[in-house]
């Protein structure tokens, strides 16, 4: 099983996505400022596992206070929340996180709950986020299994997998459940550039499961789907709008557009956590701009011109017209996704 991030007594301890797949080390936060550095420089990236992460340096802020009491702590914990959510404005799961530590908090002070009975609840709130995470995506799974061909290629854009969660995976998490239950799923893994988390973390994460796999350059998937190797798409997604729309990692939107042009059926996998009603379409999701240097070079070597203008959108929005369904741990939502989010919603 692949450890993505992890409480432990010494601090948080993350897998270094961004020296995968050649090596494989570890790096331990012991201050919130550090899980926030870790977040931004994408050590830890996928929106899951971005949230909870947030939700353990927030369990770790209170766990390194100098303050003495649950009063005296309060103005600090706005300045933890504060800088955890400045890290990455796209994956909503990080604003929900952070906003149920909140909730919580508030009703800790409510209740007068001294500050060693706070530090406690944030760990056991942010461990109780770790397992649900992982249990959402074992059910994403079972749902999503369903829908994958019993023999076939599924293309994947991105890392939506156990290095994205808190283990198991969204998108990967559909694919893992197809394999568990007989299904001969060849998986394509879009190197998904700037970043590579196709060619680095995708293909790294499978191969470790005994799953087939084949990457590919982002500019191959058309003429992939045209010689008829690709029978279904299924990727994660950061924010899905009270329409449908989905933002995932850049270029997602391209492959929905060809999988509808080949009439190969383009699913999106993700938690509860990552539907956000509260933004009704995804004009309204704020995108990402990463530094051009990501574009500019690869491992430390520049690859374009001096001065070259750079464009870095780390996420696009996919139109809800192209999403076949969405699976969620509670079930598969189809269009109109208004009216089915309405109905499967918790507070519905
Ligand atoms: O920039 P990243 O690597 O954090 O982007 C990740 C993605 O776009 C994933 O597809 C998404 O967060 C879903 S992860 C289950």
């Amino acid at each position: 099983m692949i450890l993505t991030l992890e409480w432990t007594n010494e601090g948080v301890r993350f897998i270094d996505q961004t020296k995968l797949p050649l090596e494989e080390t570890y790096v331990l936060a012991t201050s919130y400022q550090q899980v926030a550095e870790i977040i931004v420089t994408m050590v830890v990236r996928g929106a899951p596992a971005i949230g909870v992460s947030a939700a353990m340096g927030v369990a770790l802020g209170a766990k390194e206070t100098k303050a003495a009491t649950t009063e005296e702590f309060a103005p600090e914990f706005v300045q933890i929340c504060a800088l955890l959510a400045g890290t990455r404005p796209t994956a909503v799961n990080l604003f929900w996180a952070i906003d149920r530590m909140k909730v919580l908090f508030a009703r800790l002070q409510a209740e007068g709950a001294d500050l060693a009975t706070v530090k406690k609840a944030f760990v056991d709130e942010s461990l109780a986020m770790y397992d649900e995470d992982i249990a959402a995506c074992k059910a994403m799974g079972a749902y999503g299994a369903e829908l994958m061909p019993d023999e076939g290629g599924v293309l994947t854009h991105c890392n939506a997998g156990a290095l994205a969660t808190c283990g198991y995976g969204t998108a990967l998490g559909v694919i893992r459940g197809a394999v568990e239950r007989g299904k001969k799923v060849h998986v394509f893994a879009d190197e998904t550039r700037p970043f590579l988390q196709g060619a680095r973390l995708t293909a790294w994460e499978l191969m470790a499961d005994g799953i087939d796999t084949t990457v590919l350059c982002d500019n191959m998937a058309a003429s992939l789907m045209r010689a008829g190797r690709i029978q279904a798409v299924v990727v994660g997604a950061d924010r899905i709008a009270a329409n449908g729309d989905v933002a995932n990692k850049i270029g997602t939107y391209g492959v929905a557009v060809l999988a509808r042009e080949h009439g190969i059926p383009f699913y999106v996998a993700a938690p509860w956590s990552t539907i956000d009603r509260a933004t009704l379409t995804g004009d309204g999701i704020p995108i990402e701009e990463r530094a051009a240097v990501e574009v500019t070079h690869h491992g430390g070597k520049q690859l374009t011109p001096h001065g070259v203008g750079i464009c870095n959108p780390a996420f696009d929005v996919t139109p809800a017209k192209y999403v076949t369904a969405i699976i969620t741990e509670k079930g598969v939502l189809r269009a109109p996704y208004e009216q089915s989010l309405e109905a499967m919603s918790p507070t519905a």
